[in-house]
């Protein structure tokens, strides 16, 4: 079944799947790349569980998988590494681009327009693994630019020993990182590289089946990311606990949260109908990195919890990859507006292999709408109109 015939016979064969709008249920694409089984709360990556890869595994072994198909050896871990090392180099009119950008710029639009920039000065024609590589090594190097800029400083020549995570966190700061910091900056990176069919990987392979590039089809990715019900959230769990501040107030707060209909940030799924597997190895990844800040997390977690399914019955809303992230991320010196990038510069791994997964077997993605307009109005000329 091509995806266009699939999409359409579970819009109109499943009602009940979809009508609530979103492209619930909705199969838009087939992929080999990973599967979110949210009744089970299991993800795997080609046949891995999320489990298995997440505290054993670096950034690099991942993107390899993701990418190639399967774990590579030491030697082709190697051969990638190099790769990823030549692609490091800040491009001229990105630093250009970033420079001119004010100081109060978010993060994620300043990563979007550096991404637009350097696909305008650099990518030609089909989406290629080399172009994917590349744009993936230059994440980081785009986004602690931006930061250094921002703070009145220059930026900074990539580490030639440091891996990925390693390499992010030493050109945001200027310094060695702790290992305890790069590891849980690894394990956070291999847990967000990809995630079936979420929104910004959607968007991503919608802008590649149109033959566009590949710098296009990420700028657009990042676009749907930036959202709050999508990769914005975390920042947004770190300003929840800030609000809440204690154990005591939490409770409280929460409560006039949800009675004024807000949202609880770091909960519910759009798939996951139990918890978000990412969830339960950030937890004890949080519970390790940053007791003190993990205590109030968990308390509000607990609450949280209790509260939504006393308020939202049998909407089956837990905790989500975000919540902890916020305490992750935090507990490793990242500002909270650098979380989502941080995000990016993981999942530009999965869009981009979705993106030569998408090209390799095309066809357009162009679904249809319901029309609700009027259909036989008379036309009025611009004089008679009243
Ligand atoms: N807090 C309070 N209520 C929530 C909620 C949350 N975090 N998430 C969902 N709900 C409620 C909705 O208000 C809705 O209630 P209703 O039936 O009374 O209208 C019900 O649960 C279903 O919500 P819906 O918007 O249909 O779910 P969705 O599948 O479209 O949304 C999310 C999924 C992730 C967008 C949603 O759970 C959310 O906004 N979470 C908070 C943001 C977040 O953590 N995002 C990161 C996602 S990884």
């Amino acid at each position: 079944m091509t995806q266009q015939t699939s999409a359409a016979s579970e819009q109109t064969g499943s009602a009940s799947k979809t009508k609530r709008g979103g492209l619930e249920g909705v199969v838009a694409a087939r992929t080999g790349l990973s599967k979110v089984d949210g009744e089970a709360g299991r993800l795997i990556y080609r046949g891995y569980t999320i489990h298995d890869l997440a505290r054993t595994t670096t950034f690099e072994e991942i993107a390899y998988l993701l990418w190639f198909g399967h774990l590579p050896t030491k030697m082709e871990l190697v051969d990638l590494k190099v790769r990823l090392l030549e692609e490091r180099a800040l491009p001229k009119v990105v630093l250009q681009v970033l420079s001119d950008l004010p100081a109060t710029t978010e993060p994620m639009d300043a990563l979007r327009t550096a991404v637009s920039a350097w696909g305008a000065a650099t990518i030609k024609g089909k989406p290629t693994i080399d172009q994917a590589i590349a744009l993936a090594s230059h994440f980081p190097v785009f986004l602690a630019a931006f930061h250094r800029l921002r703070t009145g400083l220059e930026p900074l020549e990539s580490h030639p020993e440091l891996d990925y995570a390693a390499n992010y966190l030493y050109l945001l700061n200027g310094q060695l990182p702790k290992e305890e910091h790069v590891q849980a900056l690894n394990a956070y990176l291999v847990m967000l590289a990809d995630h079936g069919m979420n929104a910004s990987t959607f968007t991503a392979r919608i802008v590649a089946s149109t033959e566009s590039d590949i710098a296009s089809a990420v700028v657009a990715a990042i676009g749907a990311l930036k959202g709050p019900l999508h990769g914005g959230a975390p920042s947004k769990v770190q300003d929840m606990l800030r609000a809440i501040g204690t154990q005591e107030r939490a409770e409280g707060w929460m409560r006039e949260a949800l009675a004024r209909g807000e949202r609880l940030m770091g909960f519910g799924h759009r798939v996951y109908k139990t918890e978000d597997p990412r969830a339960e190895e950030l937890r004890e990844m949080a519970r390790l990195a940053d007791p003190q800040e993990f205590a109030l997390a968990r308390r509000v977690e607990e609450l949280a919890l209790a509260l939504l399914e006393e308020q939202k019955p049998g909407r089956r809303l837990y905790t989500n990859v975000e919540f902890y992230s916020a305490v992750v991320l935090a507990s490793v010196g990242l500002p909270g507006d650098l979380f989502t990038p941080t995000f990016a510069a993981s999942r530009v791994v999965g869009w981009t292999a979705h993106i030569l997964e998408q090209v390799a077997n095309n066809r357009l993605i162009r679904p249809e709408a319901d029309y609700t307009g009027p259909n036989e109005t008379r036309f009025v000329a611009i004089d008679e109109r009243v």
